[in-house]
C-alpha cells in the first residue's frame, strides 16, 4: 500500500525507521504529472534501494514570473495510483506553505553561479537557483543514500551533481537517459500543451540531435551546421539556443574538441517551450 505523506517530520520519521532495520533509500524527486520519463526513474530508484521516496511538489521558486506556474499540469490522484502500481511505498507531497512557511520569506537560497545563468539559465533566470534550493532541502529532509534524476534536463542533473559535491551531501547522484515516443520526441509534461500541428513540429528538436550526432566526424562546427539546418526547415519553431558542450564541464566545446560531446538544444514551438539534448563522440 502507498502511503502520502504530507509534512517534512512524518518523512523524517519514517526515514529514522527504515534506517534503524538496515534500509537504504533512494529520493526520487518531481512535480507530478508523472509520465514514462518519470517511471523509468522510479524504476531505477526501486533497483537502488529498499524504500523509495518520490516526490510530487511544484516547486513555485524555480518559475519566473512570467512562467506556467499556474497552468503547470497537476494529477495528484493519478500521479499516485501510477507510484502505487509501480510499487513505490511512500509519496512526499508537501504544501508550499510546508516546504516555504511564512509565505517565503526565507532568506537562503542555492545559487548555482555562472552556470546557472547560461543556456537553460540565460532563457530562465533565478530558475536553477530555484532547482537547487528545492533539491538541497529534499536531499536534507530524506537523506537518502540515492537520488535520481533524467539526463532529459542535463543542465539540472550536472548542476545537482556539483551541488552534492560541492555542499558535501552524502548521496549518489544517479541520472537516466531520456525516455522519448518512438518518433524521437522526449517525454515531458509539457507535451500535453502542443496542440496536433504543433506536436509534429516538436520532432525538429530530437531530429536536429540526429543531424548533430551524424556529423561528429567532422567536429562541433559541423555538428552546430547540421542541426541549425534542421532547425531552419521549420517555420513553427523558434530556436531558443543550440550549443555543443564539454559534458564533463558544461562549458562550449571549441571546433578542436574530442571526446564526448553533449548537443543541447531549446525551442518555443508555439506557445511551448522544450528543450533535449544528446551526447556524441567526436573522433
Ligand atoms: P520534473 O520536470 O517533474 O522532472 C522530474 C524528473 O524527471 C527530472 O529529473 C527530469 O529530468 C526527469 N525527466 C523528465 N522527463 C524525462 C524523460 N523524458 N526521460 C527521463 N527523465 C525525465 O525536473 C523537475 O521536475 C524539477 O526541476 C525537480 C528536480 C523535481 C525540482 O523541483
Amino acid at each position: 500500500a502507498l502511503e502520502t505523506l504530507t509534512t517534512i517530520d512524518s518523512v523524517r520519521a519514517l526515514v529514522r525507521d527504515a534506517r534503524a532495520e538496515g534500509r537504504g533509500v533512494a529520493l526520487v524527486p518531481t512535480m507530478g504529472a508523472l509520465h514514462d520519463g518519470h517511471v523509468a526513474l522510479v524504476r531505477t530508484a526501486l533497483e537502488r534501494a529498499d524504500l523509495v521516496i518520490a516526490s510530487v511538489f511544484v516547486n513555485p521558486l524555480q518559475f519566473g514570473p512570467h512562467e506556467d506556474l499556474a497552468r503547470y499540469p497537476r494529477t495528484p490522484e493519478a500521479d499516485t495510483e501510477r507510484l502505487a502500481e509501480l510499487g513505490v511505498t511512500t509519496v512526499f507531497m508537501p504544501t508550499v506553505d510546508e516546504m516555504y512557511p511564512d509565505g517565503g520569506r526565507s532568506a537562503t537560497l542555492v545559487t548555482a553561479g555562472h552556470l546557472g545563468t547560461v543556456l537553460e539559465g540565460r532563457s530562465r533566470p533565478g530558475h536553477f537557483d530555484g532547482v537547487l534550493t528545492v533539491v538541497a532541502k529534499l536531499l536534507s529532509i530524506v537523506a537518502p543514500d540515492v537520488a535520481v534524476f533524467g539526463e532529459k534536463d542535463a543542465q539540472q542533473l550536472f548542476l545537482v551533481r556539483r551541488m552534492a559535491r560541492d555542499l558535501n551531501f552524502p548521496v549518489e547522484v544517479v541520472g537516466v537517459p531520456t525516455v522519448r515516443e518512438p518518433d524521437g520526441l522526449a517525454l515531458s509534461s509539457r507535451n500535453s500543451f502542443l496542440q496536433p500541428g504543433e506536436r509534429a513540429d516538436a520532432l525538429v528538436l530530437s531530429r536536429a540531435l540526429e543531424a548533430a550526432g551524424a556529423a561528429a566526424d567532422r567536429g562541433v562546427e559541423s555538428m552546430l551546421a547540421a542541426a541549425q539546418a534542421v532547425c531552419q526547415d521549420d517555420t513553427g519553431v523558434q530556436l531558443d539556443y543550440l550549443a555543443v558542450v564539454d559534458p564533463r564541464t558544461f562549458t562550449s566545446a571549441t571546433d578542436q574538441h574530442h571526446g564526448p560531446a553533449q548537443v543541447l538544444v531549446a525551442a518555443r514551438v508555439g506557445t511551448v517551450r522544450l528543450i533535449d539534448n544528446a551526447i556524441f563522440t567526436i573522433p
